[in-house]
């Protein structure tokens, strides 16, 4: 039987989340946490596609019917083993988006698709599940590493991998942290900060445009390797989505708890009522923290990057 699998990574914003869909840049990580898909023939009792699963079917198959590939009419399956936690700002969407994608082009073409080309199509798919997304995620899932990523207009996206690498002196004090799931999906929350756009434009595009200083310097923090100046920006960004009514108690409440750790940020959407999903936090003592955090038993994973992105596991 013909099997062809794709796996794509998770993501965390470093900073630059949702001033992202205003136009500003953000800096992503792809993270070793992945979203494996598989295509194969579909047997005769299958079910139909599951929403999701169809929604990227279809948008695959319309960009090869739009390009007057030739299509087997074969009805498929899809099965998805994910390994990232779901509706908790990692990009579990966006993970799954990508590895459908290539999946699917591979299936149907019989070829590897080049990363380009299942972002463009995974963007698509993200479009249709999320309303108006940025296109970072579907872009750091991808291509992994990490990724400066900006999008002027629908046509005019730049993506630039900055170094392949986040330093260990990063990685290694990085943890995410469980504040739970919020109750609010990606694309509420982003409707949420758009009513704050349109009750307060020009205060909103101050706050945006500090997001915007403050990803740059997190960038040159991470270029020269300067601890204390990364600190000082996950901490200010903290404070910017604060003001951008996207923290939740639970997550500013963690953040207090944990301020004798080091400090940290929402990552991702974000959430209002609830849970804020997880948080990336900055340890000043990676040791220490853990310890802290089992001992309350506050569930947290470590932060290990993946470079690859978006890959082929199998195709027999
Ligand atoms: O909640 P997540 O991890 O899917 O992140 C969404 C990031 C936003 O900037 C809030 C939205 C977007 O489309 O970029």
């Amino acid at each position: 039987m013909r099997l062809v699998t794709y796996a794509a990574p998770a993501k965390i914003i470093l900073s630059g989340e949702h001033a992202v869909v205003y136009g500003k840049p953000a800096l992503l990580l792809g993270i070793g946490y992945h979203c494996a898909v598989t295509v194969s023939a579909a047997k005769r009792l299958d079910a139909p596609l599951p929403p999701h699963e169809q929604i990227v079917l279809d948008v695959v198959r319309n960009a090869l019917k739009k390009e007057k590939h030739p299509l087997s009419s074969e009805p498929v399956s899809l099965s998805v083993e994910n390994a990232i936690p779901i509706g908790r700002g990692l990009g579990s969407s966006a993970a799954f988006s990508a590895a459908a994608v290539g999946a699917l082009l591979h299936w149907y073409t019989g070829k590897e698709p080049s990363k380009d080309r299942i972002n463009s199509l995974a963007y698509i798919a993200e479009k249709h599940f999320h309303g108006n997304p940025s296109g970072a995620d579907n872009t750091a899932s991808c291509y992994g590493g990490l990724i400066y990523y900006r999008k002027e207009f629908e046509f005019l996206k730049t993506i630039s991998a900055l170094n392949a690498k986040l330093p260990a002196v990063f990685e290694n004090r990085l943890l995410l942290i469980d504040t739970g799931r919020p109750e609010e999906s990606t694309a509420k929350m982003v409707q949420s900060v758009a009513q704050r756009y349109n009750s307060d434009p020009q205060g909103s595009d101050r706050l945006l445009s500090k997001i915007e200083k403050c990803t740059k310097r997190l960038v040159v923090s991470v270029v020269t390797e300067d601890a204390e100046l990364f600190g000082k920006c996950i901490q200010e960004n903290q404070e910017h989505l604060q003001a951008l009514g996207v923290v939740s108690k639970a997550a500013s409440a963690m953040l207090t708890q944990l301020a004798g750790y080091g400090v940290g940020k929402v990552t991702g959407a974000g959430g209002k009522a609830s849970g804020g999903g997880y948080l990336l936090f900055y340890c000043t003592d990676r040791a220490a923290t853990e310890a802290y955090l089992r001992s309350h038993s506050l569930p947290f994973l470590p932060v290990v990057q993946d470079i690859h992105g978006v890959h082929c596991r199998q195709s027999v």
